[in-house]
């Protein structure tokens, strides 16, 4: 990995990940791309529309890319709002992502997530390798998108890799429009007025990790030898498992007073009810080392300070 295009640079994770690959590989050496033109890009930056397949490969070569990170997709919620536009995005983007590779023959990753499950999945510890029938359209896209990528490296020999993501949480970057993002608005809301009202019910578990460690996996993941990998795509990761009154919990050890009430969204509750509990990593750890540095106590008092100051200074 020395020259790297990503896709969804401006998103929740791209915008951070251009920031951290920027720092390890030089600044020229990432070139970030998303449908809306940067503003104040700290390196090389382009627009550029993932269905456009001829725009996506002239990028590519004209930067002497290296590797592919393909982010752009709709998120779970979105895509439930607009699924013919989540199949065109989604499939589309990914298809034009996997074909750049091939002619270029770049490294290629791009993330899946804990919504390639549905409610036939073991819901505990759920498996690196088990039954996967989504209900939602964004599960059918992940499914069909990791099997995608198998087949690019089966069939034509490209270096595909990918992690399964379960919610991320984050303070840069304000999340897209998925069924977790309520872990995200919780700490914002603690901050601004002390209270938060939930969409997802109490007893709802998911996974969920912090950006953090969610950069660093997909750094790990890329840099290592091939001929350790296993699985090549779609890689079980998480970091911890949790329910509104837990995090509510986690944060009033700093704001006593925090009031955590309810009005729950069937749309994404019910997304919610169809995904795993919590997802067995030992696949990951074992085949590249996947390990993680935060837990619910020391993410929250990081989102807290960070966002303290993030809210204080805007
Ligand atoms: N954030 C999470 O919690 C999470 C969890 C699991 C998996 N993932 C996956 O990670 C990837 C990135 O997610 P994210 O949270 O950063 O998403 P996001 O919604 O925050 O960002 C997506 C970016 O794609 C851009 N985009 C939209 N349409 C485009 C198009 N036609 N061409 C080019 N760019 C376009 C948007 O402008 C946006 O900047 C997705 O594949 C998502 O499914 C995310």
């Amino acid at each position: 990995m020395k020259r790297i295009m990503i896709t969804g640079a401006l998103g929740q994770i791209g915008s951070e990940l251009t920031t951290k690959l920027r720092e390890i590989y030089g600044a020229d050496n990432v070139l970030a791309t998303d449908i809306r033109p940067a503003s104040g890009s700290t390196g090389p930056s382009a627009v550029l529309d993932v269905t456009d397949a001829q725009k996506m490969h002239d990028l590519a070569k004209d930067f002497g890319a290296d590797t592919l990170m393909h982010m752009a997709a709709l998120l779970s919620a979105t895509a439930e709002e607009k699924p013919l536009l989540a199949w065109n995005l989604n499939m589309g983007g990914l298809v034009n992502a996997l074909e750049t590779s091939r002619e270029l023959g770049l490294q290629f990753f791009t993330p899946s997530s804990i919504g390639a499950f549905g409610p036939s999945t073991p819901k505990n510890n759920t498996p690196q390798d088990t039954l996967q029938r989504p209900t939602t359209m964004y599960g059918v896209n992940k499914v069909a998108g990791e099997l995608l990528c198998d087949y690019y490296f089966e069939r034509f020999g490209v270096d595909t890799r990918g992690v399964r993501f379960p919610g991320l949480i984050s303070n840069v970057t304000p999340p897209g429009g998925g069924t977790t993002d309520y872990a995200v608005d919780i700490y914002y809301q603690a901050i601004e007025q002390n209270s938060y009202t939930s969409y997802i019910a109490a007893g709802t578990y998911m996974d969920m990790m912090y950006m953090p460690d969610a950069l660093q996996a997909i750094i790990d993941l890329m840099e290592t030898d091939a001929d350790q990998l296993i699985h090549r795509n779609a890689f079980n990761v998480t970091a911890m498992s949790f329910d509104p009154e837990q995090i509510a919990a986690s944060i009033r050890k700093h704001l006593p007073d925090f009031q955590l009430d309810y009005a729950v969204d069937p749309v994404r509750q019910g997304i919610a009810d169809s995904w795993p509990d919590n997802i067995d990593v030992t696949a990951a750890r074992d085949e590249w080392g996947f390990k993680t540095a935060y837990d619910l106590d020391a993410m929250t008092a990081d989102m807290l300070e960070k966002l303290k100051n993030k809210l204080q200074n805007a």
